[in-house]
């Protein structure tokens, strides 16, 4: 971490395209919007300043993927910033820094260790490898007194014995912290995979401002990770689909990971979206200390307000070393409402968008970008409901449940091609069948089921109220009513 690091003040790259858009007169060249000039009047209107900055690889500019001028430099103070070897910007997302990550490392047929919690890319990326894979069950919290479950993070012991079980893998492949904002003990898990002769990959999509603060969890890059994948857009005030990935140490052949970025990313990245990583490096290099120690001051103010109205509504069931503060698990039970009628009260009567919402909690994500009176506001408007409320009886306690078999077996990931088969059935008959796609609640974005699953009468009673709800489900048809495509034998 470099906190008020003169040379962290300056942004080469958005510099330079300053520069250049004052100094060019007539172009010739992509992007026909020409600086602006062509877009629809409307457009101009919002994004005409913007556009005067959405430029391409003319002289003075560089080029992503051959960086040795302006954008080689903002790699460079971002590597230094975040305290690792080397960054690369990314223009699509978390989801490319995973695809590119995976493709560099993973050859076909080797076994990679996979958090069961990853994201859709990390297994969209093992189709693309044709890896095998292992997956590690997280811990799950429980309501005592109710029906919410919370996956946690990815125990050591777990980690443990995927690796005793799995002799010869390639890759560790976690995301942490996850959706929610709970984290691994990453020191730990890092050295035993290292250890055992694997690199290490974190899928830390949710954990950019992370290096920044001391009171936050470990970022990856501290642990030790070989690769760690962040999107800016998600945690920090970078551009969406913007992202970092970091790579350190000498396990990972750096030659095929700029290669495996060259494939997975546009051959035009977008200037706007790498000058909003230059920007956002310096912004949290020089200022992230003073920004975040404002939103974490502000938000454990309005935490206490919330415990004092109504305990239990907010879940911290741990201490801040494995739950991200910036991440708020209302646990909509707790005031007998389902997870989709406060999210819906939170929305229409007072303004406020949460993040995500599931069956029994909404999912606030709070960032240094928010102000602060954003966090009040909520808590006013929190008190609001609670008062509403005829009968809240007593706070639910949380129990720690680990997976009574956390690690699966060696699986052959489907391919495409494999997955060609099956037929669509309606979600009752589905049950005792293997799934031929994978099954996916966006957002979070983490199969509920992955090809060769089997779907069983509990997804009905997940995916029911998502479906009623009008959540978007991948893998679900509409023709009449919800279908499944399954390999027709059982
Ligand atoms: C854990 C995780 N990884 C990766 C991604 C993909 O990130 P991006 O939207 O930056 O492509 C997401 C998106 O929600 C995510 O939650």
């Amino acid at each position: 971490m470099t906190q008020n690091n003169d040379d962290q003040a300056a942004t080469p790259l958005l510099d330079a395209l300053i520069a250049q858009q004052k100094h060019e007169r007539i172009s010739a060249h992509v992007p026909g919007h020409k600086q602006g000039h062509g877009l629809l009047s409307t457009l101009a209107r919002y994004a005409g300043p913007l556009a005067q900055l959405d430029a391409t690889e003319v002289p003075g500019l560089d080029d992503l993927h051959h960086a040795d001028g302006v954008i080689a430099k903002a790699q460079q103070l971002a590597a230094k910033a975040f305290g690792t070897e080397e960054t690369y910007f990314l223009v699509a997302g978390s989801t490319g820094g995973n695809l590119a990550a995976i493709l560099a490392v993973v050859d076909p047929s080797d076994v990679v260790i996979v958090g069961r919690n990853a994201h859709q890319s990390v297994w969209n990326a093992l189709v693309l490898a044709q890896a095998q894979r292992v997956s590690v069950t997280p811990v799950v919290w429980h309501a005592l007194q109710g029906h919410a479950k919370i996956a946690g993070g990815l125990s050591v012991t777990a980690i443990q014995e995927a690796l005793v079980c799995t002799k010869q893998a390639r890759a560790l492949i976690l995301t942490s912290p996850s959706y929610d904002g709970f984290v691994s003990d990453l020191p730990a898990i890092v050295q035993l995979a290292h250890q055992a002769g694997l690199i290490v990959i974190v899928d830390e999509a949710h954990g950019v401002h992370l290096p920044f603060h001391p009171q936050l969890p470990m970022s990856a890059i501290a642990a030790g990770a070989d690769l760690v994948i962040q999107s800016a857009h998600k945690m920090g005030a970078g551009f969406t689909q913007t992202a970092f990935l970091h790579v350190q140490g000498s396990r990972v052949d750096r030659l095929r990971l700029q290669e495996t970025l060259r494939i997975v990313q546009s051959s035009s990245p977008s200037y706007l979206l790498m000058a909003s990583l230059d920007a956002m490096r310096s912004q949290l290099a020089c200022h992230g200390e003073e920004l975040l120690n404002l939103t974490l001051t502000e938000l454990e103010a309005q935490k206490l307000r919330l415990h004092e109205a109504c305990q239990g509504l907010l879940v911290d069931v741990l201490d801040t070393a494995i739950q991200d503060p910036m991440k708020w698990i209302l646990h909509a039970e707790r005031l007998h409402l389902t997870g989709f009628e406060l999210e819906r009260v939170l929305r229409e009567q007072f303004g406020i968008y949460s993040e995500y919402t599931s069956e029994y909690h909404v999912l606030l994500s709070w960032s240094y970008g928010n102000a602060t009176r954003d966090f009040k506001k909520t808590v006013d408007a929190l008190i609001h409901v609670v008062s509403q409320v005829p009968s809240l009886g007593r706070a639910m306690s949380w129990e720690l449940r680990h997976a009574s078999m956390p690690v699966s077996d060696v699986l052959h990931v489907l391919t495409l091609h494999e997955r060609k088969a099956g037929a669509f059935m309606s979600l009752s008959l589905a049950v005792g069948h293997r799934v031929v796609d994978p099954v996916t609640i966006y957002p979070p974005g983490i199969p509920l089921l992955l090809p060769g699953e089997t779907f069983q009468k509990e997804h009905i009673e997940i995916l029911t109220p998502v479906l009623d709800n009008g959540i978007r489900v991948d893998g679900i048809v509409y023709d009449e009513e919800y279908q499944v495509r399954c390999l027709a034998s059982l």
